[in-house]
Order: C-alpha cells, then structure tokens, then sequence
C-alpha cells in the first residue's frame, strides 16, 4: 500500500490535472481565449500522464515484479502515440478536422474499453457495484470506439453510402439486448460463480464483440452529412465510459476529465440539434438530404452569374458590407485572401463584418476558426442573433462557400428538411453575392431559392481564386485609401 505521504502528493498532483482541465475548459468559452485553454489542458493531461507514473511508482508489491518492464512499455506508447498525434495534428487539413475528431474520440472510448476489459478479465473490481460500472464503461466505450470508426470512415469518403436494411432498427436492437444479456451472464457467472473461470472469459469475449459491433450497427445507416452530430455523441459517450472507468480505477483525474468530457459532448450535440431545429433522434433516424429533386422544381427565377472582378468593384463602392462565410471557404482554404479584401475595403471607408451561423462550416466555431487563423480581429465577427437584424440595411451581402446557412426555405418551407433551422437573412441585403463552384448543393442537399432572386448574382469559382480576381480588380482601380 502507498505510504501517507505518497498518497497526499498523489492526490494533490490528481487535483491539479484535474483543476487544469477545468480552467482550460472554461478558457475555451471565448474565441479569445480558447488557443490559450487548449494549452492549458494539455499540461493539465501531462500533470494526469505524471500522476499515473506516480501511482505506479508506489504501486504495492503485486506489480512492483513487473514495473520496470510497465514503465518501460508505457513510455514506448507515449512516445508513440504521441509522436504520431503531434505529426498528424500538424499535416492535417481544416477540412479533415471532423474525421480527425473523430479518430482521437473512438481512441478514447477504445481506452476505456480496454481498461475494462483488463479489469473484467483480471477479476480486478472490487464488489458488484463496481462489475456493474465496469460492465456499462465496457459497453459504452466499445460502441463509441467502433461507431467512431464508421463515422471517421465516412467522412473520409471510404465509405461513401448509409447502410440501410429491412428490419434494421428491430436487428439493431436485438444485438443491445444480447449485449445486455451477456453483461447480466456475466455478473452471474462471476458473482454466482456458476461457470467456470473459461467459460466467463468467453463470455466477456462475446459481450465485447457484440458491443463493438452495436456501435457499427448504429452509425452504419447514417448519412456522411449527419456525422458531426454523431461524432458529438460519441465524444459524450467516450466521456461518460472514462469517467466510469475512473472510478473503477479510483483514479480521480479520470473521473474528472471523462465528466466533463461527457457533460461537454452531451451538450455540444443539443447546442448542434438545436442550431439545426433538429431532434437527436431525427439525426440518428431519418435520412437528412433526399429530397433535392422534389424542391427543385417549385424554385422560380434563373442563377444570375456575375464575374468577380464587378462584384469585387461594387463592393468596393459599398458602404455596408456584411460577409457570411461557410463550408466551401474552408474547403478553397481562402480565409488569408478574404482577410486581404476585406482591409482593401476597410481601407476605402467600407464596414465590413462578418456574420457567423451557429453550424456553418462542418464543426462548431469551424469559421471562427478560420477566421482567427487569418488574423480577423473578433470585434469585426458576430454571431447569427447579433448581427441578423442587419442585414435589411446593408448594401451588399457576400455569401462566400455558404449555402444551407442561408436558404430562406428554412423559414417558409415546411416541406423543406432544414424548415425552422434559424438562418443568416442575407437574402434582406440590398444585393447578395454568392461565391461558389457551381451548382453543387450544401449539406443538406437541397436547392436555395436564394440563389435565384432577383438581388442575387452567382460568382462561379473556387473561392480563393475568386478573392484574388477580386484583390486585383479593386487594386486595378488605383483609388487612394479612404481619409
Ligand atoms: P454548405 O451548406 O455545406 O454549403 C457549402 C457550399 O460551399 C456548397 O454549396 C458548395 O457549392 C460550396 N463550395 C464547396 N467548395 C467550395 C470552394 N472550393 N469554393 C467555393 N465554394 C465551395 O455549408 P454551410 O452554409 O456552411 O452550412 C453548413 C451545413 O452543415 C448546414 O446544413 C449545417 O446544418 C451542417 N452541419 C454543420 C455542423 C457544424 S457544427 N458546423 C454540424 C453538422 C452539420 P459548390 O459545390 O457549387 O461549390
């Protein structure tokens, strides 16, 4: 056993990680501060990481044989696992954010998967209450791990189609049912000691594989479109299996951090659901995006394509300007470029902000990000519910790789499945210019009248490439800067 003084320094060195968390947390509340809280909780998971070699170190007599060999193994993984996650957390793209998310959240869950499986298999807990707790962190960490794996998968683009079959659901549930009932097989065996040690292990072999593959089942039928909101479930769910395993281990920092990564998620995925009028169970059970051929044919007007040069010139000109970013400027990765316009109209008296929907882009706060990574000062950003009264005053609306977070269908359309999501008014500006590719539709996968009013003129092309058309279209001008 730990003598006094170990467990005091222990405990104290627990209490620290887990104050870290908590006040990175809290710094990740503003974009201000939210790079500064992420470093925060990274030393707080360093000061856990040192926690844990602090335990082992005073670990009692029964792993004492082996510690050398467990350092040694854990400071290979770290080094590994670290080492790639540092690699490809700089090589990846804004874009790949989502799927990235996505891997690192099913690792977590695997983790405390596997923390029950050593306990399970190593007949580790101590009492029922604790096997039961076990049980349920083995559960929700396995469908985490696996579902997330489907879910990366999709947003890779490696598998491409939702999975739908007859019956599904009623199949659905019969695998978390069975999975119940082998967790239930299992506390009997162990606690009525009525098979064998062989046969619990088989047991808790089949209780595991049927709870990887209900979270495969689960993620499979849903659409690619879909993920962000699932991937948010699943960080609750990896949260919630941590903190279980936590307190199996009696590992207070785990605790901690798995709550709150659980208490986060949950609402995370309320915030997104909301921001989408959406209810969980319409995400996880409807097909979001099928119906674009239907509404197509109920749009009147025609697209109006302008070429950039005279949009960049008439915004120029403008006195208001109001630009809403979405999905296709992170995809064109054209945020620096917009930053450069945006100071050539600032430069000419012009008020440029930006207004920001709660779900554009593929993640939260994605366009603050993106923003901020190009130097946009805050003050200049709003969010939807501070900035959409204004839109009637402006001169012009620049609609920049944005589409669902401002199709007016939202408020008119109850046939429409983004009917209620609260949207962007930027068809209420004087003129709209919308900068996309072509006529690929949004997330949804539905058209946007928008598009075809008459205040509203298409510029075709990738975004970057049409920011720089326009940069060179005002500077060609030669007007000296505003007074
Ligand atoms: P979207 O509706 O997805 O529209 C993006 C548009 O960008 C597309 O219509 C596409 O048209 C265009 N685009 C793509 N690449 C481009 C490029 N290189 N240059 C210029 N344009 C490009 O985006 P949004 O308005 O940001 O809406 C976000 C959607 O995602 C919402 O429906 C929301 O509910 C959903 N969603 C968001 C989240 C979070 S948390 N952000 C989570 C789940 C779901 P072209 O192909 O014609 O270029």
């Amino acid at each position: 056993m730990f003598t006094a003084s170990a467990e005091f320094i222990i405990g104290a060195v627990d209490l620290i990680a887990s104050f870290l968390f908590l006040f990175g947390l809290q710094r990740m509340s503003s974009p201000v501060t939210a790079s500064s809280g992420i470093g925060v909780a990274g030393i707080g998971m360093a000061v856990a990481v040192l926690a844990s070699f602090l335990y082992a170190l005073n670990v009692d007599q029964v792993v004492k044989p082996y510690l050398a060999q467990n350092i040694a193994l854990a400071i290979v993984a770290l080094a590994f696992g670290g080492g790639l996650a540092w690699l490809a957390g700089k090589r990846v793209a804004m874009t790949a954010m989502p799927q990235m998310v996505a891997i690192y959240n099913g690792l977590g869950g695997g983790a405390a998967g596997a923390i029950a499986g050593i306990e399970l298999f190593g007949d580790k807990y101590d009492g029922a209450g604790q096997l039961c707790v076990t049980l349920l962190g083995a559960i929700i960490g396995s469908v985490s791990f696996s579902g997330s794996i489907v879910a990366w998968a999709k947003l890779d683009g490696r598998l491409k189609k939702p999975t739908r079959f007859k019956h599904q659901r009623l199949v659905n549930a019969l695998v978390f049912v069975s999975t119940l009932a082998f967790g239930v097989a299992i506390i009997n065996a162990v606690l009525g000691d009525a098979l064998r040690p062989v046969s619990v292990s088989a047991l808790i072999y089949v209780f595991f594989a049927l709870a990887l593959i209900l979270g495969i089942m689960l993620t499979l039928p849903i659409g690619g479109a879909d993920m962000p909101v699932v991937i948010s479930i699943y960080n609750a769910f990896t949260g919630l299996a941590v903190g279980l395993e936590g307190f199996v281990l009696q590992n207070p920092a785990l605790m901690i951090a798995g709550m709150v990564v659980g208490a986060a998620g949950m609402l995370l995925t309320l915030l997104m659901a909301k921001a989408m009028n959406r209810s969980i169970t319409n995400v996880l059970f409807s097909n979001f995006g099928e119906v674009s051929a239907a509404l197509q044919g109920q749009i009147k007007g025609e697209l109006k394509p302008t070429a950039a040069s005279d949009a960049g010139i008439a915004m120029r000109y403008a006195e208001k300007v109001i630009i809403v970013p979405g999905y296709g400027l992170a995809v064109a990765q054209g945020q620096q470029k917009l930053f450069e316009f945006v100071k050539l109209l600032q430069a000419g008296g012009v008020n440029v902000r930006f207004a920001i929907h709660p779900v554009a882009g593929r993640m939260p706060g994605q366009m603050d990000v993106l923003l901020a990574e190009a130097g946009v000062p805050y003050d200049m950003i709003f969010q939807l519910e501070d900035i959409n009264d204004d839109f009637a005053s402006v001169d012009i609306a620049l609609v920049i790789g944005a589409n669902d977070v401002v199709n007016p269908a939202a408020r008119s359309d109850k046939s429409s499945p983004i009917f209620g999501m609260p949207i962007l008014n930027a068809d209420k500006a004087r003129q709209v210019y919308v900068v996309k590719r072509g006529e690929g539709k949004g997330y949804a996968g539905i058209v946007n009248a928008l598009f075809y009013d008459d205040n509203c003129n298409m510029v075709y092309g990738d975004a970057q490439a049409v920011l720089v058309k326009m940069i060179e279209a005002i500077r060609g001008l030669g007007l000296p800067a505003a007074a």
